[in-house]
């Protein structure tokens, strides 16, 4: 297996699980199918990343947009979310994964809410790789609800509307005290972000792979890490080099 060094790990990878459908169709199989085969590259890449050492994975599970999909079909992602849960709570716990879930949550049925309660719960005190499933996620409405939440609070008189700063906006956000992503992939070749992370992906790397997700493995990811490690970042400055 090929990895990169560990210097040159990323802190943070989030990943647009993208393609479950193109990679059904491709063998005439439905759409469920495909969906059902993701679950196998989260399971897979999770194990990765903890066997790296990564420190923070963010998976986009189900955009805010994706209601907007056939009955069927978002009755078959929760049904497999559910799935998830039942069947790699304890092998997450017994990794040392500390578990969280971002997104709307008020939408998804009880049961599932109550899921997401329990695993937060019971991976809390957990210190290995933090997993971060974007569950029912939106950018646009993560950060208006920051900006209502700071509006309400300054009405209010509990806030000083000029303390605001971008550090203060993102300590208020759903991913407060995690990292910026270094990198952001997404599979199956689509070059959008799709409403993901949109104020955290300000200096990401972006990796578009053709790969479709369930296709998605620990060699595909060590990969995506070499890549990365290639990349220059500059955050708006110089290269030492040019200032040299
Ligand atoms: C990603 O695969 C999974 C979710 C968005 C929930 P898609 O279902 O978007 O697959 P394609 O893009 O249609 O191939
Ligand atoms: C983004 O994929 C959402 C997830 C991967 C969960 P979509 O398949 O929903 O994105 P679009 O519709 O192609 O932009
Ligand atoms: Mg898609």
């Amino acid at each position: 297996m090929t990895s990169a060094p560990a210097s040159s790990l990323p802190r943070h990878v989030a990943i647009i699980m993208d393609g479950n459908g193109r990679w059904a169709k491709k063998r005439y199989l439905p759409r469920e199918a495909g969906h059902y085969a993701g679950m196998g590259a989260v399971r897979e890449t999770v194990r990765a990343a903890c066997d790296m050492g990564l420190e923070n994975l963010t998976l986009f599970a189900f955009s805010s947009e994706n209601w907007k999909r056939p009955k069927t079909e978002v009755g078959a992602l929760m049904g497999l979310f559910r799935a998830y849960f039942r069947s790699d709570m304890d092998e997450l716990v017994e990794r040392n994964v500390r578990m969280r879930i971002i997104g709307h949550r008020g939408r998804v049925a009880g049961d599932i809410q109550q899921m997401i309660q329990d695993s937060e719960h019971r991976t809390a005190a957990n210190t290995g790789l933090n997993l971060t499933f974007a569950f029912d996620y939106g950018g646009q409405e993560e950060i208006a609800a920051t900006a209502r939440e700071m509006a309400r609070a300054a009405k209010e008189g509990r806030l000083d509307p000029e303390t605001i700063t971008p550090d203060l906006f993102a300590s208020r956000l759903f991913t407060a005290g995690t990292p910026d992503p270094d990198l952001i992939i997404r599979t199956s070749g689509e070059h959008r972000l799709s409403n993901f992370l949109l104020w955290q992906s300000a200096y990401a790397e972006l990796l578009f792979l053709d790969t479709h997700w369930p296709d998605f493995d620990r060699a595909v990811l060590a990969g995506a890490l070499e890549q990365f490690a290639a990349r220059e970042r500059r955050f708006g400055a110089l290269d030492s080099e040019a200032v040299a």
